[in-house]
């Protein structure tokens, strides 16, 4: 359930029609409805009451720090990757105890951030990641809370481009080399070893691949406590899927009752890193159709709707060949076509939506890209030197212009031109 209804044949996003926002900041823009995006957090968040547990929101997934503020206001911590989202956490108010750093490629200067500021746990997913991390926090005279990310080897029967916890991966350390790393890291000077984490992907619809992971940790945790080292978190990653389509993912509740059910033995907090399934259907992007044409010649008649928005503003139907929902704003009662949605970029790849039926429509008119919630500004590139749009917040009947949208001016800011370019 969200919060982007029809009423009266009007698209709205909460009690505001989204045609009142879109004549006021102008378009595209990214839309985020407040109720929704507290209802899906607390929909995850006390689907799990009952035990001892954190839930670090994927920042890579929507990274605005109007929205972070918000989940760190409920409780909640992050999920980071780079010291850029470190500063982002940190500067919504997430407090670094419930701050986690994953990720395969973390610099010495992104370890001494985290150490500095002091996050709860390293994700680390490399015999080399821990000796920089030992070495960096030998510098500052403090041990490094570690956990390791293992790869289970898992099918998590998601796109390829999304699926991480198969061994031809690159992500974390092989499941049966790891205990090896355990020990070496337990006699370490400058490292505290503190859990076990996994994250074998990304939309998954099925609980079963979790679950498979699952029984593999605990295997994994059972022989390290043999060989005497003790886990005190367990991070299953993210992963849940979200209703794009036609999918039929668990809801939070049937995920939890089944992560816990397996869990009933084993005493340590769990951590969860869930992006999608918390802002997924809580944001939508607006754009406006600039022109419709029809190309004749080939072997069928195609129809195009042009839009204002392009792959550099939502990136996922030509990366993944994802589908988003496109609705128009004002619902129209006329005539249907198929058609294709595309944007202004040079690139036949620039498309939102393919031979999709839809009504017909005009210069002017605003359409809605729904879902696009995660993973949709926070992959927007300046491709084309596009500006990227602005991000927008709406609670009841007010809203708020959480990012402004950017000028030509910052397209360029930083860059110069250096005398040799005028030398012959
Ligand atoms: N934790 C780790 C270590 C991750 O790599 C990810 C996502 C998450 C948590 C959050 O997963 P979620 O709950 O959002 O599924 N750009 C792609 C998705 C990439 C996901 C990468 N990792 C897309 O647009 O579908």
């Amino acid at each position: 359930m969200n919060h982007f209804q029809y009423k009266n044949g009007v698209l709205y996003c909460e009690d505001l029609p989204v045609s009142e926002i879109a004549a006021e900041v102008g378009t595209p823009f990214y839309l985020y409805s407040k109720a929704t995006l507290v209802r899906h957090f607390k929909a995850f968040d006390s689907s799990f009451e009952d035990i001892d547990h954190l839930t670090c929101f994927a920042v890579k997934s929507c990274s605005n720090i109007g929205i972070l503020s918000l989940f760190a206001g409920l409780g909640g911590g992050a999920d980071i990757v780079s010291g850029g989202e470190l500063y982002r956490a940190l500067q919504a108010g997430i407090d670094p105890k419930r701050i986690i750093y994953s990720g395969v490629g973390k610099r010495a200067d992104e370890l001494h951030y985290g150490l500095k500021a002091g996050i709860l746990l390293f994700n680390v997913e490399s015999e080399q990641e821990l000796y920089r991390l030992n070495e960096v926090a030998a510098e500052l005279g403090v041990k490094a809370p570690v956990s390791f990310r293992v790869n289970p080897d898992v099918d998590p029967k998601t796109h390829a481009y999304i699926s991480t916890g198969l061994a031809k991966n690159k992500f974390g350390i092989p499941i049966v080399e790891a205990a090896e790393l355990y020990e070496q890291a337990a006699g370490m000077e400058n490292i505290k070893v503190l859990g076990v984490s996994c994250h074998i992907g990304s939309q998954l619809t099925l609980i079963s691949p979790f679950i498979e992971a699952l029984r593999k940790i605990k295997d994994f945790v059972k022989r390290l406590e043999e060989k005497g080292i003790g886990i005190q978190y367990i991070d299953l990653g993210g992963g849940v899927g979200i209703i794009y389509d036609d999918e039929e993912p668990p809801h939070p509740q049937e995920y939890a009752k089944d992560i816990k059910a397996e869990l009933a033995d084993l005493e340590a907090t769990l951590i969860f890193e869930p992006g999608r399934v918390i802002v997924g259907n809580a944001g939508i992007m607006v754009t406006e159709v600039q022109y419709t044409k029809s190309n004749r010649g080939g072997e069928k008649e195609k129809h195009f709707v042009v839009v204002d928005a392009g792959m550099n503003d939502l990136t996922r139907p030509s990366l993944y060949d994802a589908y988003h929902g496109v609705q128009p704003v004002v619902e129209k009662s006329g005539g249907r076509k198929i058609v294709d949605i595309v944007g202004p970029i040079c690139e036949t790849g620039d498309f939102i939506a393919k031979d999709r039926e839809f009504p017909e429509v005009s210069q002017g008119d605003l359409l809605a890209v729904m879902s696009a919630g995660a993973y949709g500004f926070t992959m927007a590139s300046n491709y084309n030197s596009r500006p990227r749009v602005a991000e927008v917040m709406v609670s009841g009947k007010e809203f708020a212009v959480i990012r402004e949208r950017e000028t030509v001016e910052s397209l360029i800011q930083g860059e110069s031109i250096p005398e040799f370019t005028g030398e012959s």
